[in-house]
């Protein structure tokens, strides 16, 4: 399948684009700077400059699917969270319906599913992906919506735990995160489902083929 990637060069996206080429997906990088570009050849990527702040609609011509995985990230403020985190988002909703990508993967955040109940801090954050989460559901899009929990640098265990509601917080490295993901982008079951995720016991490919 071709898919991009938005947010290729962070620290998830990597872990994307490199399993992505491994499972034999073809891959776009959305990166910001050419200075990342060989880093995303040498992963098996074809990297692609766009700014999600601006415009992007083109990034997804040609391509059968959309990962977002882009995020102001901890130290920005409400307004990134704003322009990236959901309008962002919501833009390659927009490009993905008008170029044919039918398939659009999100990674959300376990709190978006009541952002009201998460810390003061997070409000903004939380309700950014939530609303983005939303527009995915009502595009009329083959959507997966993945929620990790606090997301760590631990190598990959490839065992997770899946599922709508997981009732408890929790930690998954970024690897394993990436991992469920390459397997939800050919799992017709999860198609228009929104599912929590976390380390846990069962092989990644079982845990998204149980959803
Ligand atoms: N941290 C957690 O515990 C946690 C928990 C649940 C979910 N999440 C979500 O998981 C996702 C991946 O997290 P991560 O740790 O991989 O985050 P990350 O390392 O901060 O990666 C975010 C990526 O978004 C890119 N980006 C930011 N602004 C952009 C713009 N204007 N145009 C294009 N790209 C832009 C960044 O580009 P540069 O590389 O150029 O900076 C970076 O590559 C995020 O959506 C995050 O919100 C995080």
């Amino acid at each position: 399948m071709k898919v991009l990637v938005a947010g290729a060069n962070g620290q998830v996206g990597q872990h994307i684009v490199r399993l992505l080429a491994e499972a034999g997906h073809e891959v776009r990088a959305l990166i910001r700077s050419e200075d990342q570009a060989p880093e995303m050849r040498n992963l098996g990527g074809e990297p692609m400059v766009a700014d999600l702040e601006a415009e992007v609609s083109h990034t997804v011509a040609g391509c059968e699917a959309v990962i977002f995985s882009a995020g102001g990230g901890p130290g920005s403020g409400a307004e990134k969270k704003e322009t990236i985190d959901r309008q962002g988002a919501v833009k390659l909703i927009e490009a993905a319906k008008e170029h044919g990508a039918n398939r659009y993967l999100m990674v959300s955040a376990m709190g978006a599913a009541d952002p009201e109940s998460g810390p003061e801090k997070m409000q903004p954050y939380l309700h950014a992906k939530a609303r983005a989460d939303q527009a995915l559901k009502e595009s009329g899009l083959d959507y997966t919506i993945v929620r990790p929990g606090s997301l760590t640098d631990e190598t990959g265990t490839g065992k997770v735990e899946a599922a709508a509601s997981l009732g408890r917080r929790g930690e998954i490295p970024r690897e394993d995160v990436a991992r469920a993901l390459v397997a939800v982008l050919t799992a017709e079951n999860t198609h228009g489902k929104t599912f929590e995720l976390l380390s846990g016991d069962t092989p990644v490919e079982r845990a998204i083929a149980n959803l």
